[in-house]
């Protein structure tokens, strides 16, 4: 019998040096995509796919991700005296959407040994890990595409995805062996190959990972960058015990990099009944603008 996977963990401790000066005192997972914290999508999604509690790895100065999933009562009765019942319904509901616990990482060594934080509170059963910077949208949130391939293969999953070859450098790269369409079973694991990347399979922010991985993260040594990687620690697994990549249905947007983060703003935009054609309208006139230079 597979264990049911209830926990996540989400590594959140990061400076975000990339989006200052916005980052000077607002964690990067509290920006918005449109009027919502990335963080909050992610939180959402694991909630979607039947995930009960979620845990935070958290740094100095980032305190305000957990204020944001507790009850507001000032704001709640501001708005009740408004007569705002519906929004007032949305901000309790964030409140609801999973337990959430925190945890410091109190030195930068890593996503490696960020996830290791949680080893303790994940305790003996698997869990999955959803990175913020990789948001997905899905008809079937991608950590639920692969619960369910954890569930029908019994092995620690990692969302796959085709990039080009020459973006390859900025990833965990996996090849191995396809067993149907989208399921491969991994062979080969390496962060960030700088030549020679052994397929164009990049590693996309969605793990779901048996609790033996601890016990490969303690056993890493440093890796690229000076840190203890994830992908070195799953690198053993799959030599060890087993591990498959699903290519998740699903579009992801990077919104870790400035660039991305506009596109994923602007896309999910697209999908907001009330902005929609307004952005559209204004969309079309600069693009035409800028065709017109
Ligand atoms: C991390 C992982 C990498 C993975 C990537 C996905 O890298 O180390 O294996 O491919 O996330 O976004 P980062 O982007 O944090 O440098």
């Amino acid at each position: 019998m597979v264990k049911r996977v209830r926990k996540c963990v989400v590594p959140a401790a990061g400076l975000g040096t990339r989006f200052l000066p916005a980052t000077k005192s607002v964690p990067k997972e509290l920006l918005p995509i449109v009027d919502t914290p990335t963080l909050q999508y992610i939180v959402a999604e694991a909630a979607h796919a039947g995930i009960e509690d979620v845990i935070l790895i958290t740094a100095r100065g980032k305190t305000s991700m957990v204020d944001h999933f507790d009850l507001s009562p000032e704001l709640e009765e501001t708005l009740l005296s408004r007569g705002k019942v519906a929004e007032r319904d949305a901000l309790r509901a964030i409140s609801n959407m999973a337990r959430l616990a925190s945890i410091r990482q109190h030195e930068p060594l890593g996503l490696g040994h960020a996830v290791l934080q949680a080893a303790n509170l994940v305790g003996d059963e698997p869990f999955a890990v959803i990175l913020g910077d990789d948001v997905i949208d899905a008809e079937t949130p991608a950590i639920a595409q692969l619960v369910e391939c954890y569930q029908r293969t019994g092995m620690g999953v990692v969302a796959l995805m085709e990039v080009p070859v020459e973006e390859t450098p900025m990833y965990g790269i996996a090849a191995g062996t396809m067993l149907d369409d989208r399921t491969m079973r991994i062979e080969r694991m390496v962060e960030k190959p700088q030549s020679d990347p052994p397929s164009n399979l990049a590693v996309i922010g969605r793990y779901v990972l048996p609790p033996r991985v601890f016990d490969y993260l303690r056993e890493v040594q440093p890796g690229v960058g000076g840190e203890i990687q994830l992908t070195d620690a799953l690198a053993l697994l799959a030599e060890r015990e087993g591990l498959v990549g699903y290519r998740f249905e699903g579009k992801r947007y990077d919104a870790g990099d400035r660039l991305g983060y506009l596109k994923a703003n602007v896309a999910f935009a697209l999908k907001r009944p009330d902005l929609r054609q307004g952005l559209l309208e204004w969309l079309r006139e600069i693009v035409a603008e800028a065709d017109a230079r």
